[in-house]
């Protein structure tokens, strides 16, 4: 499974980019006012600027609402670098954006998708991603992994190969799950990722191997 990192923020992208582990980032309107970043030159060059640090797809979301502003938005994202992929809002425009997009060779990436129906509309229009928001499901007590679950298996019925980019991801228990049910893609923050280092008997088996390391070292040296 891909791990993308879900933020704007160019901290948090270098702090996972130095992990080793990170494929690509994922953006929307709301992160990206989030880290202050408005105008379309400044959010242009902030769009670089993350592709210039994490070698993988970056999605970076249009905010035009008719088919004609989506791809002339798009067609300008796209321009900016190749890991730019276009992000398009699960509408009857986006969607026919997307067709537009996948004939053309551009990535994109169908974002507020809460359905299967949903998910299967953006698969046959092309879409190189398609992004159901779990943890929104989970916040109006519908079972988002399960939505995951229900995607995985239509697309596999009909082999279509638009990715399942799991979103709206809040803890490490959504990654584990997304990883077992076979999701392409979970985008996280940082604190998710960071949170499946942790495991108290890693901690307590490291410091007890550290310890008697030393404790063999002084015994050595007693011993002369
Ligand atoms: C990712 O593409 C989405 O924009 C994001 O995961 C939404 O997450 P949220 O529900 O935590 O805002």
């Amino acid at each position: 499974m891909k791990f993308f990192i879900d933020t704007a923020s160019l901290a948090q992208i270098k702090e996972a980019q130095d992990l080793g582990i990170l494929d690509g980032v994922t953006t929307n309107p709301s992160l990206m006012a989030k880290e202050g970043i408005s105008g379309t030159d400044r959010v242009m060059k902030h769009y670089v600027d993350i592709c210039n640090i994490v070698h993988g797809d970056v999605s970076a979301e249009v905010i035009s609402v008719d088919f004609a502003g989506m791809v002339r938005e798009g067609e300008d994202l796209a321009a900016l670098h190749p890991s730019i992929t276009v992000k398009l809002p699960m509408t009857r425009d986006g969607v026919k954006a997307i067709k537009y997009f996948h004939d053309k060779g551009i990535k994109t990436n169908c974002t507020l998708v809460f359905s299967a129906g949903q998910a299967l509309l953006a698969a046959k229009a092309g879409a190189t991603y398609v992004s159901p928001f779990i943890g929104r499901l989970d916040d109006i007590s519908t079972n988002g992994v399960q939505l995951i679950e229900q995607i995985r298996t239509i697309f596999d019925n009909y082999g279509y190969s638009t990715q399942i980019l799991a979103a709206s991801v809040r803890h490490p228990m959504h990654i584990i799950q997304c990883a077992e049910i076979g999701a392409d893609v979970a985008t996280c923050p940082l604190s998710a990722i960071l949170a499946l280092f942790d495991h108290p008997l890693t901690t307590i088996g490291l410091e007890k191997f550290l310890a008697d390391h030393k404790k063999a070292a002084q015994q050595k040296v007693s011993a002369k």
